[in-house]
């Protein structure tokens, strides 16, 4: 079978808008969601004149029990920061898609029921709705995701969409942050597909050198890698296993910032590993020693070892240079901030102060530029 056939029935098979939520569709809704509120604020407070979001798969709305999906969700952040949105000035254009035609209405009918509901909202936003192939729209809407700082969310399902021409049209972009959503392990099944390799070139022999479960951080390396290695496009990866199968989200930005905000999220989500939403380095069990009194480092523990390991390597380094070798290993900031505390404690470093400033807000601009030194 074709993989555009396989990908038709399926997403006639299954409407997620028609059930309830299953936990896994609600953990990849809560880190859109959870990016919308951090995303939103950071361009009000910064006072750009017009933002845009895109919600390209949008679906009708609600679940079967009334519970919000992703266009919801992203009208309830906007509302969370309406009187700054009307204090700054800054316009917000919201763009929902969905090609199905009954779902369209409902999507409809649903964000205008929440938009009577809270009026300060609809005078806040312009909301354009559309009912068109992702594929078609995309080319047409492109020129605003190029112009305007933009969030992009590309729900789909399967893996159809997932294409080295729409990479590249958000590489070519400077303020775009997107969240893709993907059946990673499709591509185990269909990669070597015709169909698939015309989309994207897909390594299979690559990726079945690693253990399944840990496919979609096997996708997320190959896509990072069929970048230009000067690319300031940097791709993140979060698993989500429902029975069999490997889910995730691909987060992609430029922005240090932006990586900044969603590798808190994802290790606020996630705390044991950051990047999944199941125990995918089998961490529960990492207490239990081998036969030789050995036991496994934790994802953490590992980073630790990889930042001390800089740091005395280079003898002295900078909070901004911490910053960003937390963020290319993808941890939260907050780690690499512990790491560096008890190193102080152990007195292997020194700094000024009692707080190493691993944080955006310190280094932007380089305002508050603090050195580390190995002792
Ligand atoms: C995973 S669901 C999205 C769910 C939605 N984000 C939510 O939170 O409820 C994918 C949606 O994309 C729609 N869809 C599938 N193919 C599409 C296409 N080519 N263009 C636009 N929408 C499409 C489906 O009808 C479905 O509603």
């Amino acid at each position: 079978m074709l993989v555009t056939d396989n990908q038709r029935i399926m997403s006639k098979k299954k409407d997620i808008n028609k059930r309830p939520f299953d936990e896994e569709t609600l953990a990849k809704l809560d880190i859109f969601e959870d990016y919308a509120e951090a995303w939103i604020p950071t361009f009000i407070m910064a006072r750009y004149d017009e933002i845009h979001i895109f919600d390209f798969f949008a679906g009708s709305g609600y679940d079967s029990k009334n519970v919000p999906g992703s266009p919801i969700r992203i009208l309830q952040q906007i509302r969370k920061f309406i009187r700054h949105i009307f204090e700054k000035g800054t316009k917000i254009v919201f763009h929902v898609n969905e090609y199905e035609e009954d779902k369209f209405i409902e999507l409809r009918s649903a964000c205008e029921v929440y938009l009577n509901e809270y009026p300060e909202v609809r005078r806040a936003i312009s909301v354009k709705y559309y009912c068109r192939d992702f594929a078609e729209l995309f080319d047409e809407i492109y020129p605003f995701i190029k112009k305007f700082p933009s969030l992009v969310y590309l729900d789909q399902y399967g893996v159809k969409f997932l294409s080295q021409k729409y990479i590249t049209a958000l590489e070519n972009t400077d303020t775009t942050d997107f969240l893709y959503f993907v059946s990673s392990s499709h591509f185990l099944r269909f990669g070597n597909t015709q169909e698939f390799q015309r989309h994207f070139n897909f390594d299979m022999d690559y990726a079945k050198k690693e253990p399944y479960k840990y496919i979609h951080r096997n996708l997320i390396k190959q896509m990072q890698a069929s970048l230009s290695e000067t690319s300031m496009l940097k791709l993140y990866p979060f698993s989500i296993k429902k029975g069999n199968n490997i889910h995730g989200i691909i987060f992609g930005a430029k922005n240090i910032r932006a990586i900044d905000k969603f590798l808190e999220i994802a290790w606020r989500r996630a705390p044991l590993n950051g990047d999944a939403n199941f125990d995918i380095d089998e961490e529960a069990t990492i207490h239990q020693l081998d036969i030789f009194g050995n036991r496994r480092l934790t994802k953490k523990e590992v980073f630790a070892q990889k930042l001390e390991a800089f740091v005395k390597e280079r003898k002295k380094v900078t909070n901004k240079d911490v910053f960003n070798f937390t963020l290319s290993l993808g941890h939260a900031r907050q780690h690499a901030s512990e790491v560096i505390i008890n190193l102080k404690k152990q007195q292997q470093v020194d700094f000024a102060g009692r707080s190493p400033k691993i944080d955006f807000k310190y280094i932007k601009q380089d305002l508050d530029i603090v050195e580390i030194k190995w002792i």
